[in-house]
C-alpha cells in the first residue's frame, strides 16, 4: 500500500472541511440534495434518465442485464458516439462554438468549432474506410497530443471501428505487443511529437514495431514536425494524413452501433507481466462519461474545460474527448510539458484561454509546489471556478496548496477516484452538494455503490482499513479484457463473487467519507502512471546479465511512488553504476521511459519464503526505512541483514 498506518491515522484526523461555495450550491447542475437518495433507491432509473439525454437512433429495450460478471446496459439501443459528441450540437448555435482549443508545445495553436470537428472527423472516416477499415475492426493510434488524435478516435467511432490508443511515451516493444494483441490492420501516427523542445520519433517507432506485425497493411502519418529525416515512407503501406483526406467528402453517415458494441480498447498494467486490453462499449461508457462530466465539473455553456491528461490514458479518453464533447463543451488540449519553455506554461494557458475548469494530477501539483508560488503568481488565474485532481491519493498539503495558490480559495476541489476499468469517475464530491476534506475523494457518485470490506467481504467499521469494492455494476464499467474473459473474471470478480474488486485499499471515516490509500496488489502509481511491478521485473530479467529481480514501489515526495528494483546478477557479472544505467535503459526500451527504475539495488540474494516466494513486503520495508514486518517465514534470515546493509550504502552513495 502506498501509505503506512501512521500517515493514515494522521489523514483520518484531518478535520478541515470546505462546504460548497454558496453560488455553486445555488446554481450547480447537481444542486438537489435528494439526488443521492433517488439514485440509490433506483440506480437503473437514474442511469436511464441520463442515457436518455443522449441521442439514440433506436431506444433500448432493457436498461440493464446482468449475467455475472457480464453486464449489458441499454440493451437493444442503437447510437453512435461520434454523433453524440458532434452532430447533435450542430443543430443549434453550438455549431460555431469552439469544440477544441489546441495549443502546441512550440506555441502554435488551432481552434476547431463543432462544425470544423464534424468535417475533419467525416473526412478521416472516409480515409479509414478507403484503407479497408470496417465496423468491428480495431485501429491503433500512436500519436502526440494533437487534434488529429481526437479526430481519429471519433472517426473510428463514426464508422464503428474500435480505437486502441497507445500512449506516445511507450516503447517500440510495448507498441508492438499492443498492435498484435488488438490485431489492428491500420496504425495512425505522426512523424513526431514535441516534448520539452525535443522530438519523439513516433513514426520511426512504428516502423520498428511493424517489423513484427505482418498483419498491418496501412499506416497513416500526420505531418506534425516536418523534418526531412522523419519522412521515410514505405511505398504502398504508408500514407500522409493530409493526402488521404484531401479529396474526401465532407460528410459521413454515422454507423448505428449497438449499445454494447465495442467503442475502444485501452491497455493498462495489471499484476502479471502482460498489460491487459480493457474493453469499453458504446452506450454505457458514453452515459457514464457524459453524466459525470456534467455533474462533477458542472459544465455550463460558456465554460472552458482543461483536463491536462494525455489522451493515451483513460483520463484523456473520458475527460478530454468523450465526456466534455458529449456535453457540447469547449475543451482545451495541450501538446507538451508543463515546464516548456518555462515553469508557468500551464498558468499561461489558463490565462490565455480563460480556462474555467482545470483537472490535473497530484504529482503535477506537488511539482508546482516545489517550483514555487512565483510561477502561478505571474499569471491571471481569475477565470478558474472549479479544480479537479485524479490519478493517485492527494496529500492534504498538496490539496491545500492547490486550493490557496491556484483556486485562490474560491474554487472547490474535486478529488476524483476511478480507474481505467471504471471508465468514468466513481468516488468524488459534487461541487454544489458535498463538503470536501483535503485528502478524501469523499463519497460515491450517485448510482454508484462502493464499500470497504475485510477479507471475508464484510463491511469494516469506520476508521478500519480494507478492500475498496463496488457492489453493483454501473454503465461505464469495463466489459471484458480483450480476448481474455478468464482473466477478466479472475482479476475483478473472483475475490468477492458478484462484487467488483478494485485492487485498492481504503478506509471510511465517521462521516462515511472514503480515503483511498492506494493499490494493494503488484501495481504501483509513479507520477500517476500505472505500472505493473511484474512488467518491470520481466523487462529486467530479460537482460542477459540479470538472474533475478524484485520490483517494488517506495514512497516518493513528488511522484507519489518511485520504482526500486532489487537485482541479482548472473555468475561472473560485475555490479557497477554503468550496468545499473544499462538496466534502466533496458527497461525504458522494453516498456517506456516512465517505467525506468529510480533505484537499482544489486544484491547477492533476495528474501524468499521457504517455498521460494519473494517477500516484496520486506523489500518495501527496507526501501522505506521502516521497521521490518514479520520475518518468521523467511527461508534465510541473514539475507535481510545483508540487504539492509547494501541498501543503506547505496542510499549514502546515491
Ligand atoms: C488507480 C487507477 C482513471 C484515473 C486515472 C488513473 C489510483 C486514481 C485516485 C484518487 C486515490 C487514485 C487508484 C486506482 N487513483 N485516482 N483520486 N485517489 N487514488 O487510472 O491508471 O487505471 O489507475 O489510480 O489506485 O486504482 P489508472
Amino acid at each position: 500500500m502506498a501509505l503506512d498506518e501512521k500517515t493514515l491515522d494522521a489523514l483520518l484526523a484531518e478535520n478541515r472541511t470546505f462546504p460548497p461555495p454558496a453560488d455553486l450550491a445555488a446554481s450547480a447542475n447537481a444542486r438537489d440534495p435528494e439526488l443521492y437518495a433517488r439514485a440509490a433507491a433506483d440506480p437503473e432509473g437514474f442511469w436511464a434518465a441520463h442515457a436518455a439525454e443522449l441521442d439514440w437512433f433506436r431506444p433500448w429495450d432493457t436498461v440493464f442485464q446482468w449475467a455475472p460478471p457480464f453486464a449489458q446496459w441499454f440493451v437493444g439501443g442503437k447510437l453512435n458516439a461520434s454523433y453524440n459528441c458532434i452532430d447533435r450540437h450542430l443543430r443549434t448555435w453550438r455549431r460555431n462554438k469552439a469544440a477544441l482549443i489546441w495549443e502546441g508545445e512550440p506555441g502554435d495553436h488551432r481552434v476547431l468549432t463543432y462544425q470544423d470537428l464534424h468535417r475533419e472527423v467525416c473526412r478521416f472516416a472516409h480515409a479509414l474506410r478507403r484503407l479497408g477499415v470496417k465496423k468491428g475492426d480495431r485501429v491503433t493510434l500512436y500519436m502526440p497530443m494533437i487534434p488529429e488524435l481526437a479526430i481519429a478516435m471519433l472517426a473510428c467511432a463514426r464508422l464503428g471501428a474500435a480505437h486502441s490508443v497507445v500512449f506516445g511515451g511507450f516503447s517500440v516493444e510495448a507498441l508492438r505487443d499492443r498492435i498484435l494483441d488488438a490485431e489492428s490492420h491500420v496504425v495512425v501516427t505522426a512523424d513526431g511529437g514535441y516534448r520539452r523542445g525535443g522530438i519523439v520519433p513516433l513514426k520511426r517507432n512504428v516502423d520498428e514495431a511493424l517489423k513484427e506485425c505482418p498483419q498491418v497493411k496501412s499506416v497513416v502519418v500526420v505531418r506534425r514536425v516536418g523534418h526531412e529525416s522523419l519522412d521515410v515512407m514505405v511505398d504502398g503501406r504508408d500514407h500522409w494524413w493530409e493526402e488521404l483526406v484531401h479529396e474526401a467528402p465532407l460528410t459521413f453517415e454515422p454507423e448505428p452501433m449497438d449499445s454494447e458494441d465495442l467503442l475502444f480498447i485501452l491497455y493498462t498494467s495489471g499484476t502479471t507481466g502482460k498489460p491487459k486490453g480493457i474493453v469499453h462499449t458504446t452506450g454505457g461508457y458514453l452515459t457514464g462519461t457524459y453524466t459525470t462530466t456534467k455533474y462533477i465539473f458542472d459544465l455550463k455553456e460558456d465554460d472552458v474545460f482543461w483536463c491536462t491528461a494525455d489522451i493515451g490514458w483513460i483520463t484523456g479518453h473520458s475527460y478530454v474527448v468523450y465526456g466534455p464533447l458529449a456535453n457540447g463543451a469547449t475543451v482545451v488540449m495541450y501538446e507538451g510539458a508543463p515546464d516548456f519553455p518555462a515553469r508557468d506554461r500551464f498558468w499561461e494557458i489558463i490565462e490565455k484561454y480563460r480556462v474555467t475548469i482545470f483537472y490535473t494530477a497530484p504529482t503535477a501539483i506537488r511539482t508546482f509546489m516545489r517550483w514555487g508560488t512565483e510561477w502561478p503568481a505571474k499569471r491571471d488565474l481569475s477565470s478558474l471556478r472549479l479544480l479537479g485532481t485524479v490519478g493517485e491519493p492527494i496529500n492534504p498539503e498538496a490539496w491545500m496548496w492547490y486550493y490557496h495558490f491556484i483556486g485562490k480559495e474560491r474554487c472547490p476541489i474535486m478529488d476524483t477516484w476511478w480507474q481505467t476499468e471504471t471508465g468514468a469517475i466513481m468516488i468524488t464530491p459534487l461541487p454544489g452538494l458535498v463538503t470536501t476534506k483535503p485528502g478524501s475523494a469523499t463519497i460515491p457518485f450517485p448510482g454508484i455503490e462502493a464499500d470497504v470490506v475485510d477479507n471475508d467481504g464484510n463491511p469494516v467499521p469506520p476508521g478500519k482499513g480494507g478492500y475498496l469494492v463496488i457492489k453493483r455494476p454501473w454503465p461505464s464499467m469495463l466489459r471484458n479484457i480483450y480476448g481474455d474473459p478468464e482473466r477478466f473474471k479472475a482479476q475483478y470478480w473472483s475475490r468477492f463473487p458478484g462484487v467488483y474488486f478494485t485492487g485498492d485499499g481504503a478506509r471510511r471515516d465517521e462521516d462515511g467519507y472514503f480515503w483511498v490509500l492506494g493499490r494493494i496488489d503488484d501495481v504501483i502509481k509513479v507520477s500517476g502512471h500505472r505500472i505493473g511491478t511484474m512488467e518491470v521485473e520481466s523487462a529486467l530479467v530479460d537482460h542477459p546479465l540479470v538472474a533475478e529481480a524484485a520490483v517494488i514501489g517506495r514512497h516518493h515526495e513528488i511522484k507519489g511512488q518511485a520504482i526500486t528494483a532489487f537485482v541479482t546478477l548472473k555468475e561472473g557479472a560485475q555490479r557497477s553504476e554503468i550496468l545499473a544505467q544499462q538496466l534502466r535503459d533496458h527497461v525504458a526500451a522494453k516498456i517506456g521511459p516512465i517505467a525506468k527504475p529510480d533505484d537499482i539495488i544489486f544484491t547477492a540474494e533476495l528474501p524468499k519464503t521457504r517455498s521460494g516466494k519473494i517477500m516484496r513486503r520486506l523489500l518495501r520495508d527496507i526501501a522505506e526505512s521502516r521497521q521490518l514486518g514479520d520475518t518468521s517465514t523467511l527461508a534465510d534470515a541473514s539475507v535481510i541483514e545483508s540487504l539492509k546493509k547494501v541498501y543503506s550504502t547505496e542510499e549514502e552513495a546515491g
